[in-house]
């Protein structure tokens, strides 16, 4: 799913040198480094998966058949409202802004680039191409998932059998490291880990530093929503389904210095969306 020259664009995730690419192995020009490149390029140290990321990757590596399911029949009855999965991706992705890459496009003959931290089974993938607008001849798009866990990659990999899309691209990464160049992506989302993430200032700061600038980076996991009343039985719900973070909320003090345009906004009574942008630097 990741071809030749697609690997040439992948970048050491610890010092940002270009990477080389023999059989099963991606080899950093600069440091030395060597990334394994079975199934998909795995560019994440090991020992940094620590703490919530670590935990919570045995279920999504143990039982990424239930994640889909689970969002679209829990999440309903969990908040007790009628919130659809498509509904509240629907929401999120009118953050995303995608049908405004036409204007940009149309002065480069780039690809244009998308790019899911966390991509998970890639549920988001239909929503995507749907709100994509019509690019015009010629003009690519190219969708990139990047997960930990490799139980979740794999489902994605089922989906994309079933429904074969040459734009998309899969890697595992970490979010806190992107093996990306800066300033590569035309648009950056994230949706439903980075309250588990142990840092998720770093995460932003990565997802800012891939984005070209002036393009939104739009962020979407748990917090109550602030301004409904809540009862015992959503409380509860709540606490059970981010069992593992002592005070689920918006990142919005994590949010890069320098950001512009920062919105927070819920999507539901279950969950927020974070939108913000970096400027472009004067000369
Ligand atoms: C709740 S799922 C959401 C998947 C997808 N974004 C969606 O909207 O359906 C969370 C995903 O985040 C991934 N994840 C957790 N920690 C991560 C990290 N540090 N870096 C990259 N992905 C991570 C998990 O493996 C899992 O696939």
């Amino acid at each position: 799913m990741l071809s030749e020259a697609d690997r040439r664009y992948l970048v050491c995730p610890d010092c940002r040198a270009p990477l080389s690419s023999s059989a099963r192995e991606l080899r950093c020009t600069s440091c030395r480094a060597r990334w394994s490149d079975v199934d998909w390029p795995r560019l994440y140290r090991e020992e940094r998966v620590v703490g919530n990321d670590r935990l919570l990757r045995y279920f999504y590596d143990g039982l990424p058949r239930l994640h889909d399911p689970a969002v679209r029949f829990a999440l309903p009855v969990l908040q007790t409202e009628w919130v659809t999965e498509r509904i509240l991706r629907e929401r999120f992705l009118r953050h995303l802004a995608l049908d405004e890459l036409r204007r940009r496009v149309s002065s480069s003959r780039a690809p244009v680039r998308i790019l899911e931290v966390s991509i998970g089974t890639g549920a988001n993938l239909p929503f995507v191409t749907r709100a994509l607008p019509r690019l015009g001849d010629g003009d690519d798009v190219e969708i990139w998932g990047v997960d930990l866990s490799a139980g979740m990659l794999a489902q994605c990999t089922r989906r994309l059998r079933r429904n074969p899309d040459p734009r998309v691209r899969l890697l595992m990464a970490d979010a806190h490291a992107l093996p990306f160049a800066d300033a590569f992506f035309d648009r950056v989302f994230h949706i439903g880990a980075i309250g588990n993430f142990r840092d998720p200032a770093r995460a932003l700061r990565e997802m800012a530093r891939v984005a070209k600038p002036g393009t939104p980076i739009v962020v979407a996991d748990e917090e109550l929503d602030r301004a409904r009343e809540h009862n015992l039985f959503h409380r509860a719900m709540f606490r059970l389904v981010t069992f593992y973070d002592p005070k689920p909320h918006a990142p919005r003090e994590h949010v890069p210095d320098g950001a512009i345009d920062v919105v927070t906004e819920p999507l539901s009574r279950f969950f927020y969306c974070l939108r913000f942008t970096m400027p472009a630097v004067r000369a």
